[in-house]
Formats: C-alpha cells, structure tokens, sequence
C-alpha cells in the first residue's frame, strides 16, 4: 500500500492542468466522494497495527499535497479564467473585520478627553513602586491599615518594593519635577490584595487627579466634578458630596451620582438610595504639599480619584465587574467605539 501512496505522490507532483475544468476533474478523482483518498482511508482500516503509524502519515502528506497543488495551479488561473471574467466588479469587497476598543480603554480616553479639554496634563509612572511614592509621601502614617499585607502586593520580602495601590503615586513623582501651577491626571493600572467579586478585582484601573496652584478652593473642587459628570454621563445627572478621610486630603469626600436607572427614585443597583458612589477626592493636606517641597502657605489644591471599570460599570450597566478581565469576545464586541 505504501508503494502505491508513493507512486500516487509523485503523480500529484508533476500534475498540471490546462484549465480550470481539468484541475475541477483532478479534485474529484482525488479529493470527491468516491475519490482516491477516501478508498485509501478505507483501506486503511485493514493495515496491521504496527504499520498503521506510517501509512496514515503517508495518506495524509498525498491528501495535503493534492489540496496545496489545486490551489497553486488555480492561482495561475486567476486572472484570465471564466469565472474571474464575469465577476462584477461594482459589488462591495469583503468586508475585514476589525477588533474593537476594551470598554475600559474606551472609558479612560473618554476620561482623558474630558480632563485634557480643561487643561490637565496626562502622566505616568512605574506599576511597581517604593513605599515613599504610594504612602510616606502621601502623609500615610506608618501603622496605617492600607500598608498592611491585606492590601497591598509587596514584591519579594523587601516591604519598600510594592505594586501602586493607586496612581496617586504618579502624582508625587509629578511634584517631584514641577513646579505649581501643576494640573494634572494619571490613568493606570493599580493592584489591590482583595477578593474578587462582582463589585472587586485585585487589578484594576484608576484616574487620578492634582491641581495645584494659589487660591484653589473647594468650589473649584467640586466645579471640575460637576463638569466632569455632566460630559461622562449627561447634564441630568446630579452630584453628592459625602465626608470622608484619606490620609493625603484635609477635608475629603467621597462623591455619588444619581442612579441613571432609576433616575433617582431608588432601585436594585442603587441599593434603593438613588445615588452611586463613584469617586473619593478632596484638598490636599498640608503635609502633604510639605513632604514635596511645595509652600502650603502660598499654594493650595484639590485631588480626586476614581476606578475606571466602576464608571465603565455605570456607564454601560454592566453588573459583573469581572466580566472586563475575562476577555470574552462575546462581551467585548459590543463596544465597539470610534474612541
Ligand atoms: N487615592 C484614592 C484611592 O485610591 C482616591 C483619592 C484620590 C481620594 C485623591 C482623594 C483624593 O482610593
């Protein structure tokens, strides 16, 4: 059987056809129903086992053969043969399908849009980050919780080396280097030590943003804010401001929108309180200005933070924040977007 598979490969070699008719009837003989490959597969089936190895991998190197000679001699063809001379050529050309943006980098660049249109600067930093950067320079003191194992990645057991648990970070290397007037936002990927769940993932992507300059008040603070809402979710979107703590701003708040599902009525994803909680923010703390060789006498500013799948999240309605890391194409095609 073997010798026979041999001769027939030789055949196929040396196989040329005039048209596209002869090489159509050399398909049948070889590739159709009641083909040379289909008998020889059958055959196959009666070869002893220790030669069954050899022989399937020669009737599969004359079936691959055939199949790459058909589509070098039509490709000669193409160009002068029957078919090719009726094509109409006014018909559209297939169409190429193109991937579409993640949700998440659609949502970020629209951040950054809306932020860039008011002035503010984009910066980045490094994912793995010393202590100084993620908490010293950002009046953490040193017992606070947030060092802590529980969420914080530290890399190997040298506790100063650590992945960012905000981009806030950025913003202290962004102090470093200038001087105020300083406007400016940090998008970036951040990790937290947490459990994964609907609402939580242990990486995640933040937008952070520092103005700094003389007379900065809350007002401004929350001014950017209400812009900012406005653009990303529409103008009957009503902002909330809460107290809150951060070590690194003195007041803080932490900001709620109204729920857009309910229009502010109360439903299942805002817990029946009409608002959702999107951002934590406030002035910065003296001490903080201090560590970065910045005069809290003469400047003053403001800062926020916000996670980009949250507003992915409200923005889209998606409920599983999971859903962004699992890259599904069934998910992730419905985003398409210019942006
Ligand atoms: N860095 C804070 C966080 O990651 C957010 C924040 C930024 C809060 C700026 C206040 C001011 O949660």
């Amino acid at each position: 059987m073997l010798e026979d598979i041999d001769r027939l490969i030789e055949a196929v070699k040396v196989f040329h056809a005039e048209n596209q008719q002869e090489l159509e009837q050399f398909r049948i003989r070889y590739l159709g129903k009641k083909g040379i490959l289909n008998d020889l597969f059958r055959e196959f089936r009666d070869v002893p086992t220790n030669q069954k190895k050899e022989t399937g991998q020669r009737i599969n190197d004359l079936k691959q053969l055939v199949t790459d000679r058909i589509e070098e001699i039509s490709g000669t063809f193409s160009g002068n043969s029957e078919s090719d001379r009726h094509h109409d050529l006014t018909l559209p050309g297939p169409s190429i399908r193109t991937g579409a943006r993640h949700p998440v980098s659609i949502i970020r660049n629209q951040i950054i849009e809306i932020f860039s249109r008011q002035g503010f600067t984009i910066s980045e930093g490094p994912e793995i980050e010393d202590d100084w950067h993620v908490f010293s320079a950002l009046n953490f003191p040193p017992e606070h919780p947030a060092r802590d194992m529980q969420d914080t990645f530290f890399i190997s057991r040298n506790p100063d080396v650590l992945l960012r648990t905000h981009t806030s970070s950025v913003q202290v290397r962004v102090m470093e280097r200038e001087k105020p007037p300083i406007r400016t936002i940090s998008p970036g990927r951040v990790f937290r030590n947490e459990a994964i769940s609907a609402r939580a993932h242990c990486i995640f992507h933040q937008v952070e943003g520092l103005y700094i300059d003389e007379n900065v008040s809350f007002a401004d603070l929350k001014q950017i804010l209400l812009y900012f809402v406005h653009e990303m979710f529409g103008p009957d979107v009503a902002i909330r401001l809460r107290p809150s703590y951060f070590p690194f701003t003195e007041p803080s708040a932490e900001m709620d929108v109204s729920c857009r599902l309910c229009g502010g009525k109360g439903c299942n994803v805002c817990k029946h309180t009409g608002w959702l909680e999107i951002m934590g923010c406030g002035m910065v703390d003296p001490n903080v200005l201090s560590f970065n060789c910045i005069d809290p006498e003469k400047y003053t500013g403001y800062a926020f933070g916000m996670g980009i799948e949250r507003v992915a999240m409200l923005k889209y309605q998606v409920r599983d924040l999971r859903l962004y890391f699992e890259n599904d194409v069934r998910f992730l095609d419905q985003f398409s977007s210019a942006h």
